[in-house]
């Protein structure tokens, strides 16, 4: 089975290159940026998604893509519709002409970041973006269920809340996803017999989780971690958060911070 990763020079593709690389896939791994360290089952395609024939011909041959490249900043608009929306919807049309099955696209919890920490929510809400970059991950979504419906592809949506080995503050306890875990929603996007259009939020099983991931369980997702083991070291190692902050209540932290205007009771009352 042959994957391709878009993005995959980044912090998230290095990840999931690590995660899979004994599960005997055939990598190729697209990026604007030169991929480094490849393995004999890895191969490197420079290109930039905004470039539809290009993204094209990277993908013949291709059963799943895993969509990491774009806009990870809360860059201005431009940025965004360049990487999040034009990038985003040239990925899934190059996957539907280069007859490719499957698309996961690596969403962000920052489509709905707006949401009071205290409300446990699934992916069935409204989405609350936090900032441009939420705004336009939300926008891929939408562009993955246009395919999924339209034109039958299998496509997998993960609200990537933070991935890394630990989580550092105290609301990366509850958005925290350990490389394993990750990964093996990523496989659950690439195998799935059943997946038509699914949204699911990559979080490990953490105590202090702000999401009901009941959707990924359907699909058989077990997360084998739990931010909780590392949270006294958190705790300890942080300033707590500053209750002044609108970005300390809501899920989406520092994004709701940006340029957010007025009373931060506005959004909690
Ligand atoms: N890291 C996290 O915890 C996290 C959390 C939420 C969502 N995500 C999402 O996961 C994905 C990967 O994140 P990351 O942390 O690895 O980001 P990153 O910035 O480390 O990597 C992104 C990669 O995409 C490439 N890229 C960007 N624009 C491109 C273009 N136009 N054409 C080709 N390649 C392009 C970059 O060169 C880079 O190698 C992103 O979509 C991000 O929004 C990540």
């Amino acid at each position: 089975m042959t994957i391709l990763i878009t993005g995959a020079a980044g912090l998230v593709g290095g990840g999931l290159r690590r995660e899979l690389a004994s599960d005997g896939l055939v990598l190729r791994l697209f990026d604007r940026q030169p991929v480094s360290g490849l393995a004999a089952h890895e191969s490197a395609v420079q290109g930039d998604i905004g470039d539809l024939a290009g993204l094209q011909s990277a993908m013949l041959g291709v059963s799943a893509v895993v969509h990491l490249a774009g806009c990870t900043t809360d860059a201005p608009m431009d940025e965004q519709v360049a990487g999040n929306v034009l990038g985003a919807f040239n990925v899934f049309e190059a996957a539907r002409l280069a007859g490719v099955g499957r698309v996961i696209f690596a969403s962000s919890h920052h489509v709905v970041g707006y949401y009071p920490r205290w409300r446990r929510i699934g992916t069935e809400v409204l989405l609350r973006p936090d900032s441009r970059y939420g705004l336009t991950k939300g926008f891929g979504e939408q562009i993955g269920a246009l395919y999924a419906d339209k034109y039958g592809l299998r496509v997998l949506c993960i609200r990537i809340g933070f991935v890394e080995a630990r989580p550092i503050d105290q609301r990366r306890l509850s958005i925290w996803s350990s490389w394993r875990d990750l990964a093996q929603l990523v496989r659950i996007g690439c195998r799935h017999p059943d997946l038509h259009y699914e949204v699911v939020y990559g979080v490990s099983g953490n105590a202090r989780g702000f999401f009901d991931n009941a959707a990924a369980f359907r699909l058989g997702y077990r997360p084998e971690d739990d931010a909780e083991r590392h949270a006294a070291a958190v705790l300890a190692s942080v300033p707590p958060e500053d209750p002044a902050l609108i970005g300390s209540h809501v899920m989406g932290g520092w994004a709701a911070n940006n340029e957010f205007v007025g009373p931060i009771g506005r959004l909690l009352d």
